[in-house]
């Protein structure tokens, strides 16, 4: 039988992807990188902007027909869409069969194995969460607790690099945000869950570990009169052989606690790179975000990680065009980007998403035309910052996690097509090991770096030394030692003390 699966939206989604895969492979499915000779096709959906949920549906409407002509194929739309539309989705597709929220994807494969059951006569399936006012909070918790039981290597970004669950929802309540309706309440899973989760994948051969939750940084756990931080699990964590490196996103602004600085700086597996959205410039639209900071709490924070975590990479998220954001407050965000220096930013035009306060509570009353303009601003400001910084790398020897080939080698490979599912289905055979191709990979401080390299070095860290770079990317080359009279490429993984950037 096969799957082919689309994913959109956050880490967090191509984790649940990766987790539902697994356990349909258990039932016997096999991936595929088209849809048309899937038996089974899933939609694993985001919420976050309308634009996301308009390519869901696109794309629904075009199975429309592929429903008619196979009525046995399975179609099913997961995440938070499904827990943010449920039978909405039925209406607008009808010949969908199955609507599963984010809490509720271990129930993926007995779903789909009764719908296949059922053959004609069928009947839709629907399992999603409570509403966040639907029940006692014990109650809401448990309908969207998490689905973390096995580990697909085949449908991570890459074998030696995995994400891994440490928090569900949030509880933060950003007025444009949607998360907290369709994710639910903050939980922290259990340390020892999490540490036996990353045990397992330092095991298979994984070597970079990205812990992921809606505000990382927020994570708590009490085990008895222990209080487990995320400062605490990170040192846990850092015992684990096997595992070289440590990241975690996204992190809230105001929980970024001094343990949590100490532990970045002094662990030398964890990434000195935080993910840290501050969202606007402006005090008055940080209010009405209701996101719980001033820009001068934000300075103060930033400059504090700075001092701490010499070194370090910062980089943000902005929302452009939210409700009543003036040209004024618009140039404030501009303003704390120019003196911010991120090491890169991830810009959004305001997005209304019913269900949220700020629906509720402000009219999105910036023109279209305006958050495309200042979009585009933002983003020119903040690419000739990071193209500046990066010159700084020119010259100097880094150490590179090997990913695999570049988008353009990939390209080069399988034609246009290059869907991700693609190669994850195997479709092309990888051409040999020692052929020369163009690689990626990423510095300990998540920068890209583009060079040229054979397949047998992927999975590696190898040092590389930078010639070029533009806003987003370094040029390298594989650093080459004089070892007796000839020129040896190293090809073998070093240790880490030579990790920088
Ligand atoms: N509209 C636009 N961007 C949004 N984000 C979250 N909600 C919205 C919205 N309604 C952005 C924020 C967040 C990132 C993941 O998505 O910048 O940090
Ligand atoms: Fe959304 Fe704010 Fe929670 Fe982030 S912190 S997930 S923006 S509500």
């Amino acid at each position: 039988m096969k799957l082919y699966i689309e994913t959109v939206g956050c880490q967090m989604n191509e984790l649940d992807s990766e987790l539902v895969v697994a356990s349909l492979r258990k039932d016997g499915y096999e991936l595929t990188a088209s849809a048309s000779d899937a038996d089974t096709i899933l939609f694993n959906t985001c919420s976050v902007r309308q634009h996301a949920e308009d390519k869901i549906y696109s794309a629904l409407g075009r199975l429309k027909n592929a429903k008619r002509e196979q009525p046995g194929k399975v179609i099913g739309v997961l995440g938070c869409m499904a827990q943010k539309d449920q039978a909405l989705i039925f209406k607008r597709a009808p010949y969908v069969d199955l609507v599963v929220g984010p809490g509720q994807l271990h129930q993926v494969p007995a779903l789909v194995r009764e719908i296949r059951a059922q053959g004609g006569s069928r009947t839709q399936q629907m399992e999603v969460s409570l509403g966040r006012k639907d029940g006692s909070r014990a109650q809401i918790e448990r309908s969207h607790e998490s689905f973390d039981p096995l580990r697909d290597p085949s449908m991570r970004p890459t074998p030696y690099q995995a994400y891994v669950r440490i928090m569900i929802g949030c509880d933060k309540f950003c007025t444009y945000c949607i998360v907290p309706s369709v994710r639910g309440p903050e939980q922290s899973r259990p340390p020892r869950d999490i540490l036996a989760e990353s045990r397992q994948l330092a095991g298979e051969g994984c070597k970079e570990i990205t812990l992921l939750g809606q505000t990382v940084n927020s994570y708590r756990y009490r085990d008895g009169d222990r209080t487990w931080r995320l400062s605490d699990l990170l040192e846990s964590l850092h015992e684990i052989e096997g595992i070289e490196r440590i990241k975690f996103v996204t992190n809230y602004p105001k929980d970024m606690t001094n343990d949590l600085l100490a532990a970045v700086r002094d662990l030398p597996k964890v990434s000195k790179y935080l993910h840290v959205p501050v969202q606007s410039g402006s005090n008055a639209v940080l209010q009405r975000m209701k996101r719980g900071y001033t820009v001068e709490e934000y300075r103060e924070m930033l400059s504090r990680t700075r001092d701490w975590i010499p070194g370090v990479a910062v980089t943000s998220d902005f929302i452009v065009g939210f409700c009543g954001e003036t040209d004024d407050e618009f140039q404030m965000t501009m303003d704390l980007v120019r003196e911010s220096r991120f090491k890169n930013s991830f810009i959004f035009k305001y997005s209304e998403r019913p269900g949220t306060k700020g629906a509720e509570l402000f009219a999105d009353d910036v023109p279209d035309e305006v958050k495309r303009r200042r979009n585009n601003e933002l983003l020119a400001l903040q690419n000739e910052i990071s193209e500046a910084d990066n010159h700084a790398f020119l010259g100097q020897e880094m150490t590179v996690l090997v990913e695999g080939p570049s988008k353009a080698a990939e390209k080069k490979a399988m034609g246009e097509d290059v869907a991700s599912n693609s190669e994850r289905a195997g479709a092309s055979p990888p051409p040999a090991f020692s052929e020369q191709l163009q690689l990626t990979g990423r510095t300990h401080c998540d920068r890209i770096v583009v060079f040229t390299g054979n397949r047998r070095q992927i999975g590696h860290f190898l040092p590389i030394v930078i010639y070029d770079a533009n806003a987003h990317t370094l040029f390298g080359e594989v650093v080459t030692r004089h070892t007796g009279p000839e020129l040896v490429k190293l090809t073998l993984p070093i240790g880490l003390e030579a990790q920088s950037g």
